[in-house]
């Protein structure tokens, strides 16, 4: 049945409306005790979700229309290794590469056999590399790592490297470039010694064009350096599910890491796409990662839904999107080495349920999805948080810190945790009116001036949050939050009704590229463009 027919649906409005005209002031004052049955701990997570605008009965309702639309059985089916990505006839299996113990089948054939010997190879790879024992061309130790990749090539790893690094080689260099902007490329090369830098291509498909141009401007500058002769493979090494590819491309076969169809770039950040990361965090770090991530899947797959966060933090956005209308979600982290969290995060969830189809290819009957968008919490607070607390839109946070520092200084780590605290506080009960007046009379202003001010200095409030305290930056902690956004992802696609596995939608622009770029040099070729695209050729030509 369609999910905006049910009778729960229709409760569900209705308790919206009713719900509509309370403040979170009033919920909080109402129910003393609120954090306590909105808030959950996870191991080394807290998370706190009584500052959204819901009570108890929200979620009783969200849950009833959960089991109602089959939530259950989708899990059931995404651990089965049932083909749910339909578009692709794929499973999306990412789970098994966390999984430890028993086997793991994809439609009817174990995969874990793949999956371990993988890991140990890319295992025995890092821990050479790390110890010096990788050299290169010259004989030279390799000192430096090149992820080459994008999107989910590209994020997860560098995403997650950055939040490891305080647990990373002290004296490898790992980097990531993906953009096909040479400005990436070309400075990073400038710092690269050629004789001690190993590039990793990773790339699912081994066809996409800013990998390919970065990893063929690699092998030029190898080629330069190092003389024509360079042996490629003490330099290249490459993660693909088209292992020929990579072949062609120069790699040596015997360092070359699988993936499997049944990985989504987005959700591939445990294969051999965490290639360079493992590297940079060695094998056990990598390990601890995978079961934290493990933990959660097993929480997810197991616990009722009534103490199931990923289930939970699915049910809570999607009544943001879809009763409350919110349009967007600022993921804001507390933690510098969390910068790369809110990118990665865009991709996993907007290339994820950024469809206006059905699984089935019916229109959808809600927008699915919002706008992720963030940045550091600290500096957005200096940025666009004008707008979070008096721009009158409608915009849940979700903020993330960690308790224990990764790199403590002096004081550093209580102001900040204050300040993410103080913001989502600020944010859900604001200032009234009495307030701001009162305030305004402490500071001894003259009446006319506090008319005056008075508009500027109220804050509505009620502007809803979620907060995600890990107690530190562990790999495990991190395992176990990335694994909740995913499932948090999958659960709202299968509310929605789209498949959250594939991404036909970024087909489009590519082919357009393809087609463009020959008359980016030669007017001749630019036939058959439209308009706008013919004017952006010209001035380009004209100042090439
Ligand atoms: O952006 C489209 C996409 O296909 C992503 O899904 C994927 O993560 C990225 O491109 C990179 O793809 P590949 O690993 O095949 O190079």
């Amino acid at each position: 049945m369609m999910l905006t027919r049910s009778k729960t649906w229709r409760d569900l409005e209705a308790h919206r409306q009713a719900l509509a005209e309370k403040s979170l002031r009033e919920l909080f004052a109402e129910d003393p005790q609120r954090v306590a049955a909105l808030s959950f701990s996870f191991e080394g997570l807290f998370y706190d979700f009584s500052k959204q605008r819901l009570t108890g009965q929200t979620l009783q309702l969200l849950r009833a229309l959960a089991q109602e639309h089959g939530v259950e059985e989708g899990i059931r089916r995404m651990f089965a290794g049932e083909h749910i990505n339909n578009t692709e006839d794929r499973a999306a299996l990412h789970v098994a590469l966390r999984h430890s113990g028993t086997p793991f089948p994809s439609a009817g054939v174990d995969v874990m056999p793949e999956v371990l010997a993988t890991r140990r190879r890319m295992a025995e790879f890092a821990d050479r590399l790390r110890a010096g024992k990788c050299l290169g061309h010259q004989g030279a130790p390799i000192k430096d790592v090149v992820n080459i990749g994008i999107g989910g090539s590209d994020l997860g790893p560098k995403m997650m490297n950055y939040a490891l690094r305080s647990v990373a080689h002290p004296s490898l260099g790992v980097h990531y470039v993906s953009n096909l902007d040479g400005a990436q490329m070309a400075t990073l090369l400038q710092t690269l010694d050629p004789r001690t830098t190993l590039f990793i291509v990773v790339s699912k498909t081994f066809t996409t064009q800013e990998t390919l141009f970065n990893a063929n401007t690699a092998r030029t500058w190898l080629r330069a350096n190092l003389g024509e002769d360079v042996v490629l493979q003490n330099h290249f090494a490459a993660v693909s599910s088209k292992p020929e590819r990579a072949v062609e491309f120069g790699v040596n076969k015997d360092c070359i890491f699988p993936i499997w169809d049944w990985v989504g770039g987005r959700y591939s950040l445990w294969s051999a796409v965490g290639l360079a990361l493992m590297i940079a965090i060695g094998p056990q770090a990598f390990d601890e990662m995978l079961a934290g991530a493990e933990r959660m899947d097993r929480h997810f797959a197991s616990a009722p839904f009534e103490r199931n966060l990923p289930v939970t933090m699915a049910l809570i956005g999607f009544w943001n999107t879809s009763f409350l209308g919110a349009e967007s979600l600022a993921v804001l982290p507390y933690n510098e080495s969390l910068k790369y969290f809110p990118s990665f995060l865009q991709q996993l969830e907007m290339e994820s349920n950024g469809k206006s189809v059905s699984r089935d290819g019916e229109p959808l009957a809600m927008p699915a999805c919002p706008i992720v968008w963030g940045e550091l919490g600290n500096n957005g607070q200096h940025a666009f948080f004008q707008l979070l607390h008096q721009g009158g839109r409608l915009i849940p946070c979700d903020f993330i810190a960690a308790v224990h520092a990764d790199f403590p200084l002096p004081g550093h780590q209580e102001a900040l945790l204050s300040n993410c605290f103080a913001q989502s506080a600020a944010l859900a009960f604001g200032k009234t009116d009495a307030e701001a007046r009162r305030d305004m009379e402490k500071a001894m202003l003259p009446v006319h001036e506090i008319e005056r001010l008075l508009p500027h200095r109220v804050f509505k409030g009620n502007q809803p949050s979620s907060t995600l305290l890990l107690d530190g930056l562990t790999p495990a902690t991190l395992g176990a939050l990335v694994a909740l956004y995913e499932h948090k992802v999958a659960v709202q696609g299968m509310l929605w009704g789209v498949n959250s596995f594939d991404q036909w939608g970024v087909e489009l622009g590519k082919a357009m590229a393809s087609q463009i770029l020959p008359a980016v040099r030669d007017a001749a070729q630019a036939q058959g463009l439209d308009a706008s695209t013919q004017a952006l050729l010209d001035f380009s030509r004209r100042h090439l």
